[in-house]
């Protein structure tokens, strides 16, 4: 099949957390498994960085075009580059004042934010440069609500551009309170035809993912349970009812991990490498990781690690408060992450005081992720919902069992220990989101720690399978799905 794929997002040119995981392993699995595929990225200020960094450059794509918005026209450049570690293309969609810009996502010199400007100018050259170049693509994947406009372009614009008559569109929500909610002043500039404005409005916002879900052709999230959860009004923000009215087009696939990031056998960040049959090197790691957070590698209680994104999702305000009583009870912690600067300055605090103990790592540090992966002997997701998550899936592939409130992904992936599951168990999890039972599950992970359950937990977690051969022949079904219901054979 001929898929592109649209994002925001792309390890290594810009990633800000899963969906630039997301938007590199599934295109490599699909053109490992024969598809024809290429990924559409805007050239954001890190993806310039990288390849200087690399000492080379993307080739031209096509020559430059321009493209009217609102009356202003824009002169576009397409890049041509390629995914590490496969053949897949990458095309970049260049305009500098957009997108060169230092954070991905911030707003524009005023201050300003331009997204629904600068994303519907993405999709529009994207779709323009596929044209100029003959590759019409059979499903056009969009992920979050960045290329949204493109499936809506496909679904309403068909009377005028027969372009799209073959083109079948899926949606991938990671998250679905990233919405593109701009003033409604703005519509025109999406070019769509003015009777669809209800579709794409919500609130009295102009709502681009909300348009996306009335326009795809099918519409997919990153795992079963947040498929489910999205369809109730607890977990809809605010779009529930839109979901369930396109019920038969929603399905939840879950991620999986990508071995050529994510394996202790291989993964260059680590001090020692280790595998399910010889996990030797996995205290190695652990060793490095206390030299490297000032904590003593002789002491064999647990040291918990915490990474991600400092956001009211991720609930690791409740972790903080729960830090205190589990310091007392003996636990060390390791957190990496950047965000919310209330958060920051919790973290920080903690770490001033508790020397030895605890330890913040603040900033966005790949290298660190991985050793902690690696070198903790438990990871915590207190997540308040979670699409997917990858990190409770690197921490099982790292032998590091997990313990995860059980919601979106984390419910799908992490089986916790409850006393009589040993032949399934690969972690822990609890339910209420409060800082006892943070530390009554810890306290619960303690002494399994320190018994003979735990190598069969760690053994459970390592041949977890999260291939993500598994993922792309579940998009396969659903990329017939999009093209039967749109009349089209594939
Ligand atoms: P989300 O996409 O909601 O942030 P995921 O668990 O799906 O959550 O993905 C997070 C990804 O971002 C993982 O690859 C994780 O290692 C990475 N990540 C998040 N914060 C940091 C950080 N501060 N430093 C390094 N990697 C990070
Ligand atoms: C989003 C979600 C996360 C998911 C990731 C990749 O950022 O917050 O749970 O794993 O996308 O799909």
């Amino acid at each position: 099949m001929k898929i592109s794929h649209l994002s925001a997002e792309c390890m290594p040119f810009a990633k800000t957390g899963g969906l630039g995981d997301v938007t590199a392993a599934l295109p490599r699995a699909q053109a490992a498994a024969g598809d024809d595929v290429d990924i559409w990225l805007p050239f954001h200020q890190p993806a310039a960085e990288w390849y200087r960094r690399q000492g080379t450059w993307p080739e031209l794509g096509c020559p430059p075009f321009r493209i009217d918005i609102m009356g202003q026209s824009y002169e576009v450049g397409i890049l041509r580059g390629r995914l590490p570690a496969s053949e897949v293309p990458v095309y970049f969609v260049a305009h500098d004042p957009f997108f060169q810009r230092g954070p991905i996502y911030a707003p524009d010199h005023t201050g300003h934010d331009d997204g629904l400007w600068r994303f519907a100018l993405f999709v529009r050259a994207a779709v323009t440069a596929m044209k100029h170049l003959g590759r019409r693509p059979q499903i056009l994947h969009c992920h979050d609500w960045h290329p949204a406009l493109a499936p809506m372009l496909g679904a309403w614009s068909n009377y005028r551009d027969r372009w799209f008559d073959e083109v079948a569109s899926v949606l991938t929500i990671h998250n679905l309170h990233h919405q593109g909610s701009y003033d409604p002043s703005l519509f025109p500039a999406l070019g769509l035809p003015l009777e669809t404005m209800p579709l794409v409005t919500e609130n009295g916002r102009v709502n681009l993912l909300k348009g996306a879900i009335v326009a795809a052709d099918m519409i997919t999230t990153v795992s079963p349970t947040y498929a489910w959860e999205i369809k109730t009004r607890e977990g809809g923000a605010g779009l529930d009812e839109v979901l369930r009215d396109r019920v038969d087009r929603l399905v939840g696939i879950l991620n999986g991990i990508d071995p050529s990031e994510w394996n202790p056998a291989r993964d260059p960040h680590l001090a020692a490498r280790y595998s399910a049959k010889d996990s030797a090197g996995k205290i190695g790691c652990r060793r490095a990781l206390c030299e490297a957070a000032g904590f003593s590698a002789e002491d064999p209680g647990m040291i918990l690690g915490a990474i991600g994104r400092l956001t009211e999702q991720k609930g690791f305000d409740v972790l903080l408060d729960a830090v205190p009583q589990l310091l007392h009870e003996g636990t060390r912690i390791v957190m990496l992450g950047s965000g919310d600067q209330k958060l920051e300055q919790r973290m920080l605090g903690y770490a001033r005081h508790n020397p030895g103990r605890f330890q913040a790592w603040l900033g966005y540090d790949e290298a660190r992720a991985h050793a902690i992966e690696a070198g903790a002997d438990s990871f915590i997701m207190p997540s308040r919902f979670e699409p997917c998550g990858l990190n409770q899936m690197y921490s099982l592939a790292y032998g590091t069992p997990p313990i995860v409130r059980r919601t979106g992904g984390l419910a799908d992936t992490v089986i916790g220990y409850h006393g009589h599951n040993l032949d399934t168990a690969n972690g822990f999890s609890f339910d209420d989101l409060t800082p006892g039972a943070i530390v009554g599950t810890v306290a619960w992970a303690r002494s399994a720690l320190a018994s003979s359950i735990w190598p069969r937990l760690v053994y459970n977690a390592m041949h977890a399978d999260f291939s993500w051969q598994r993922a792309a022949e579940h998009y396969q079904t659903v990329y017939r799905q999009a093209r039967t219901h749109r009349g089209l054979d594939w």
